[in-house]
């Protein structure tokens, strides 16, 4: 049962999409004070799970999490706020019940973090819409969420296929090496990511003449090898005269205003910009037509950044910045000028006060951005997705996007923002995974290998062992970092032959994600979602049920040959060194320790069930996976769901069909 509650005016979020009846009566569960703060007291044994793309732990007790849409690379445990905001939790336990604070501004979640028994939430704003769900378990609450916000975006079956990007591809020469470099190898690929370089002094919807000449050819070249080009798209839109796109812009009035009706200007990668007002409905159709000057070129998918919407700085707040510096560095600079100073540059990054510096004209009323902040990324994607429907009717395009509110889940994935070459952020993207799913997130996934710092050859390999369940599967690394294509370590053979097993699991990760998205269900669960009564299995942070036939126990300790696993059923194990080299083991219900050196691939195939698991291919396009084996216990069956890869409507070629 649903019931929904409303508090002031709020912005309509376009989260949910089905009609719900507004409740009169007291709302259960929450004790509020009416003007956006909610107290609810926590039993001691109480679990909360959500928040989507946050940070720390499944269960989300014991810390307090801002959704406010921010570009934080160098997130860790004490961060508060990431790169989407996703208000849905579960309560588990003495009550259980679902809550969503659909609120387009700022939100705060203390979950036990003031005093241990007690979850407070206060929106910064007294407008918002709260939906209190209540079902038969947490998976039922999560399909009654599912279903009131639409259906999850499918994209095309290639982008399950491994795809290699790095910010620093400077030309077409570079794309071609990468591409040649896997096929030598003899790793398969399915797309090659260009970062912001492609395009002319980092313009959307340009292309650099002289560092790529023909992008067409280039495209169709690649395509040529089953490998898809995926270029980026940003937020910002660059200040020059003479270039269209800003041109057109400030002649409609797409961009987001100033207090005094001026285009508002920040600072990011191109330099100073404008933000196209996504909210605008004729703004946002204007900004996704554009997205033909690429697929004119034969470009299938897109990967939308920069739209929380990042600011590197603003004109003023740098003004004001280098004024106070000047006076602290005229007399002697003792150590608390110094820090005064170093705060102040660091502050210029992202500063919260720049978001009330601009607005959005809807219907012609100014709101000021910060009351609107989290929807941005997602009307971005929206923008894109709307477009594409109409440029290009008759298939699916590729989009995901680094900031989300819930909603963007429609129109597109979301990769879980720039991450780092550190073991813990395995861990963070593996705890993510069923919070975003809950939130309607499936195509997902973390920059495998880390986007930031220097990787290392275990690293990727232990990464590359727990991205290879994940649908969005993408190597990616930043500019300056050591470099981490695969086919540049010492043992290229053990990275390929996880690759190939990848492929070899499409037609499972596929058909799981088809079933997620169509029964609105989640791909990967926590373990307590499928064994309620096992109170072990509730605080196991780091595994994950996937589909429902596998579990996944990742390694992601450095040095680590193993690791402890618990087993909430009797399961089998697979220990996988390649698709056609590998030994499977019963194991009873409990705790066991796992060996898994560098090189091998360990999962667990749940009690009396089976995979379905194809031969290796070089890239989607030679997958057959219409009549794969099956893995896993004898005389079990698996149904599986396919369909063509492509038709925008997955029901219009779905092909559902008992293996056994
Ligand atoms: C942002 C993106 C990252 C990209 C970089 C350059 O940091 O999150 O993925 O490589 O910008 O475009």
């Amino acid at each position: 049962m649903i019931k929904k509650y409303i508090y002031g005016n709020p912005f309509p979020t376009e989260a949910v999409v089905k009609e719900i009846k507004v409740s009169e009566d007291k709302m259960p569960f929450f004790e509020t004070d009416g003007r956006g703060r909610f107290t609810f007291n926590l039993a001691e044994h109480d679990i909360v799970y959500g928040l989507g793309e946050q940070i720390r732990g499944i269960n989300k007790r014991g810390w307090q999490y801002v959704s406010w849409n921010y570009d934080n690379p160098n997130h860790h445990e004490d961060t508060r706020s990431l790169y989407g905001a996703h208000n849905f939790i579960i309560v588990s336990g003495k009550e259980t019940f679902g809550a969503f604070f659909d609120c387009a501004g700022k939100i705060e979640f203390d979950i036990g973090y003031t005093q241990r028994s007690e979850m407070k939430i206060t929106a910064a704003g007294n407008d918002l819409s709260v939906y209190i769900i209540t079902g038969e378990n947490e998976k039922d609450i999560v399909k009654q969420f599912r279903n009131i916000i639409g259906r999850s975006y499918v994209p095309p079956l290639w982008a399950f296929g491994y795809g290699q990007s790095r910010w620093g591809y400077r030309n077409e020469d570079d794309i071609r090496e990468v591409a040649k470099q896997y096929k030598a190898a003899g790793i398969p690929i399915d797309s090659i990511y260009l970062d912001i370089d492609y395009m002319e002094r980092y313009k959307d919807f340009t292309v650099d003449s002289e560092r790529f000449p023909d992008l067409k050819k280039l495209a169709d070249d690649m395509k040529t090898q089953g490998i898809h080009l995926v270029p980026i798209i940003d937020a910002g839109v660059k200040i020059e005269e003479g270039y269209d796109v800003y041109e057109e812009g400030v002649q409609h009035n797409y961009f987001c205003k100033n207090a005094e009706g001026e285009d508002f200007v920040g600072a990011v990668w191109p330099g100073r910009v404008h933000f196209p007002d996504f909210l605008q409905p004729e703004a946002r159709k204007w900004f996704g037509r554009k997205y033909s000057v690429l697929t004119d070129m034969g470009i299938e998918g897109f990967w939308n950044d920069m739209n929380e919407p990042a600011i590197f700085y603003t004109e003023d707040r740098l003004a004001d910045t280098c004024a106070e510096i000047e006076k602290l560095t005229s007399g002697n600079m003792g150590i608390n000028e110094y820090f005064t100073f170093t705060g102040m540059v660091a502050g210029l990054n992202g500063n919260t006060g720049d978001y009330d510096k601009f607005y959005h004209n809807i219907n012609g009323k100014m709101v000021k951005h910060s009351d609107v902040h989290n929807l941005y990324g997602m009307n971005m994607t929206r923008s894109a997705f709307e477009a594409l429907q109409e440029i290009c009717p008759e298939k699916r395009t590729l989009f995901f996007s680094r900031s989300s509110y819930i909603g963007a889940h429609r129109y597109g994935g979301i990769w879980q923002g720039d991450n780092k070459s550190w073991w813990s952020h395995i861990l963070q993207s593996m705890q993510q995974l069923p919070a975003l799913n809950m939130a309607g997130f499936l195509f997902t996934g973390s920059d495998t290998g880390g986007f930031g710092c220097d990787v290392t050859e275990d690293l990727m390999l232990r990464w590359l062992q727990y991205s290879l369940f994940t649908p969005l599967f993408r190597n990616h690394s930043a500019d300056g970092t050591r470099r981490q294509e695969l086919y540049r370590f010492d043992n290229v053979s053990a990275a390929a032959e996880m690759i190939k097993i990848r492929y070899s699991l499409i037609p499972y990760l596929y058909s799981e994600y088809l079933k997620a998205v169509l029964n609105d269900e989640m791909m990967f669960k926590p373990l307590a979602f499928d064994f309620s009564d096992d109170d072990m299995a509730k605080q196991v942070e780091d595994q994950l049920l996937l589909g429902n036939e596998l579990m996944i126990a990742p390694v992601y300790k450095q040095n680590a040959r193993g690791r402890y696993v618990y087993l909430p059923e009797e399961m089998m194990m697979v220990r996988m060194k390649s698709r056609n080299d590998f030994q499977t083991q019963i194991l009873e219900k409990g705790h066991h320790y796992i060996n898994s050196e560098l090189d091998e691939l360990v999962f667990f195939i749940r009690n009396k069930k089976a995979i379905p698991f194809d031969r290796t291919a070089e890239s989607t396009e030679n997958t057959d996976i219409s009549q794969p084996e099956l893995l896993g216990y004898p005389d079990s069956s698996y149904v599986m769901y396919s369909d063509n890869g492509i038709s925008p409507k997955p029901e219009d070629s779905l092909k559902v069909t008992a293996l056994h």
